[in-house]
């Protein structure tokens, strides 16, 4: 079905509902927030800021909306901080733990919410000795160690704003963004462990402070041991800060409406943007969505999320939307495959996982390496699975689904973004059939309409995702430049948020995300999204990961062309995979060529990078693409991808 927009080229049609033993513990059962949520979105955000979050002083207005601006909770006073430790504290529970962390050669941790307080209130003591000011701004360049959830409660129980920059981003990415947000202190370690080796934080680190003048301190945590250079005066070790510190910092209110974090994410285009969260709307909602889509209680649940604490899902999903839930996490350190391909299973195993959340490239990555390896532990803890970060294929689903939730358990599939702050489409997963693929629908108390290309809202078929109303944890800017945030996501659709991705609608109004609109191929005049080309190839059962792009061709405008990663073991000819397409979603979307390769190029964050792989198809920098199967190829495009850190 066309709406002139995105073909819409769909095929799957199996639903699971909650199973009854789910249903039978779930914080929610029926519609009844869904109702709520659509009837008055204001009020249903109010109700979950005064139950789920404490405030010092309450606020006068909910929303005020000068569009493209809003503000939450006006008038409101609290911290962040002693909503993530020190309530949960007061109220009996230091001795629980936050996290278990595990570091990747093995070495363990475990983190109470007293410890995680006492740590934080003395860093928090340490920045303000080396001069650090409510509004300024704090960088954080640190592996995945505790001390990175420490250092962004210190900077929020001062209201400093942290900016994470990622640790695998290189030195020239750091400097320009501790540059763009003129950072008084950058937080960062010697090195951390990736692949059974130290990789060089400071070091890099050494590069890029060669560059900034607004550093005027540098604190740097030991983990890695490796060797580096301290310049006197400017560099502190954190172990000796935290000895030196005062223990106890009170929490200073801060107006809801203070800049929390900045995190920098590049889009598609140009330099990277500061997106701008603040403290008391964003706090409602990554504690709102947390406690409801992975439906956590906190006296039942040990809670995995995957990702790095330097892209947004570890900023909510990690540190203030369990932490403010009082939840205890696992948190782990390195790669999935060291020293061995079931580490993830291992230590969900270890820990008994409950709620394990991560992204559709890393389960791909494991239907790669084969079902032997899940199997080799008991997963039987696991009562919920989710997915962010790009859409899930439905063969992915299904794996997902039989191999490491055994049937057992719903999936949440969360569509959102660094700008969304928190989650906007997902299932609720006692209440909502799903859909292997479909994000389902937006959760309650959110706005999103698909539209066609003039921007008129659609019921169904193919069109542009659109948020049409504010919500608490969205974006309050981009850093330095409020033209730049205007013209990003207000105003392709006037009235509407609109920030790339195409998205349908289907017979039930279950939303399926369809990926970035630039991305979008034109195939004699249909408008075709690499999303459902590459779950139609990965549907095929010798098929773990496909990426497509259209490289322009002189019959069709743009032809498809497709790069093929195979399940561990399988081969398939290219032809049948083609008439594979053709059979589960037409003729049309036929890829021209296939070309299999043992990886394909992925951002940092694991985005496939179709740009590149558009530009090798076009012929663009890298002579004869027909070349493109040989791996070394491939890993030259990850280098090159990884020399471009900022295409997250
Ligand atoms: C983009 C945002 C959300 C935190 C991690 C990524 C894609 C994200 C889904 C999903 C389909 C998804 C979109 C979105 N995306 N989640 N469940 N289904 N697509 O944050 O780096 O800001 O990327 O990721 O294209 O716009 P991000």
């Amino acid at each position: 079905m066309s709406s002139g927009a995105i073909d819409d080229l769909g095929f799957e049609s199996r639903t699971f509902p909650p199973s009854t033993e789910f249903v039978a513990t779930t914080h929610v059962a029926d519609d009844s927030l869904y109702r709520e949520g659509t009837a008055n979105p204001d009020a249903y955000w109010e109700r979950h800021a005064r139950e789920l979050v404490t405030w010092s002083t309450p606020w006068h207005t909910v929303c005020e909306w000068n569009l493209p601006f809003a503000k939450w909770f006006v008038g409101g006073e609290l911290n962040v901080s002693f909503n993530c430790l020190d309530r949960h504290v007061l109220a009996g529970r230091g001795d629980r733990v936050a996290f278990y962390w595990e570091g990747e050669p093995g070495d363990t941790r475990t983190v109470t919410y007293k410890e995680l307080l006492d740590e934080t209130q003395k860093f928090a003591n340490a920045l303000l000795s080396l001069g650090v000011q409510k509004g300024d701004r704090v960088n954080i360049y640190l592996p995945m160690i505790p001390e990175a959830a420490v250092a962004m409660l210190a900077c929020t129980r001062i209201g400093a704003a942290h900016s994470v920059v990622f640790g695998g981003f290189s030195a020239q990415a750091l400097a320009d963004r501790i540059n763009d947000a003129t950072a008084k202190v950058l937080i960062t370690a010697d090195g951390g462990w990736r692949r059974g080796e130290v990789f060089p934080l400071k070091p890099q680190a050494d590069v890029a402070l060669q560059d900034t003048p607004s550093i005027e301190h540098v604190v740097v945590v030991k983990r890695g041991g490796n060797d580096v250079a301290m310049q006197s005066g400017r560099d502190h070790w954190y172990h000796d800060l935290i000895a030196a510190a005062n223990p106890m910092c009170p929490a200073e209110p801060m107006d809801a409406e203070q800049l929390l974090f900045l995190l920098y994410t590049s889009g598609t285009t140009g330099k990277p943007k500061g997106i701008m969260h603040t403290t008391g709307g964003y706090l409602t909602h990554v504690a709102t969505t947390f406690k409801y889509v992975f439906d956590h209680q906190p006296d039942r649940d040990i809670f995995w999320c995957t990702a790095d604490v330097g892209w947004v899902t570890g900023h909510s999903y990690i540190v203030y939307g369990p932490l403010a839930n009082g939840a205890t996490q696992v948190m782990y350190e390195g790669v999935p495959n060291f020293p061995a391909n079931d580490r993830v299973w291992s230590l969900i195993e270890k820990y008994k996982v409950t709620i394990f959340y991560t992204a559709p490239t890393a389960i791909r990555t494991y239907m790669k390496w084969g079902t032997q390896e899940p199997q080799k532990h008991d997963l039987s803890s696991l009562r919920l699975l989710g997915s962010v970060g790009e859409p899930i294929n439905p063969e992915a689903w299904m794996w997902y689904h039989e191999h490491i939730g055994h049937e057992r358990c719903p999936i949440v599939d969360t569509w959102w973004q660094t700008e969304t702050g928190g989650m906007m489409i997902s299932p609720l997963p006692g209440a909502t059939v799903t859909k292997p693929g479909s994000a389902t629908r937006p959760l309650p108390g959110i706005g999103a309409e698909v539209v066609d290309e003039s921007g008129t809202a659609i019921t169904r078929g193919g069109g542009y995702l659109t948020l049409t109303h504010p919500w608490p944890g969205m974006l309050r800017g981009i850093w330095g430049d409020p033209k730049r945030y205007q013209e990003t996501y207000w105003s392709r659709f006037p009235g509407r948020y609109f920030a790339g991705d195409g998205a349908k609608l289907d017979e039930d109004g279950y939303l399926w995300l369809l990926g970035r609109v630039d991305d979008v191929m034109n195939v004699s005049g249909h408008r075709i999204s690499t999303t459902e080309v590459e779950s139609a190839l990965v549907s095929h059962p010798s098929v773990a990961e496909a990426a497509v792009v259209g490289a322009n061709d002189a019959t069709t405008g743009q032809a498809i062309i497709a790069y093929v990663t195979l399940r561990g073991g399988l081969t398939v000819d290219e032809h049948v995979l083609r008439e594979h397409v053709a059979k589960e979603i037409g003729a049309i979307a036929k890829p021209k060529t296939v070309y299999f390769t043992p990886d394909l190029p992925k951002t940092r964050s694991g985005k496939i990078m179709r740009r590149l792989l558009r530009d090798v198809a076009e012929g663009r920098n890298l002579g004869d693409t027909t070349t493109l199967a040989d791996a070394s190829v491939v890993t030259e495009l990850q280098r090159r991808a990884s020399e471009h850190p900022a295409e997250d």
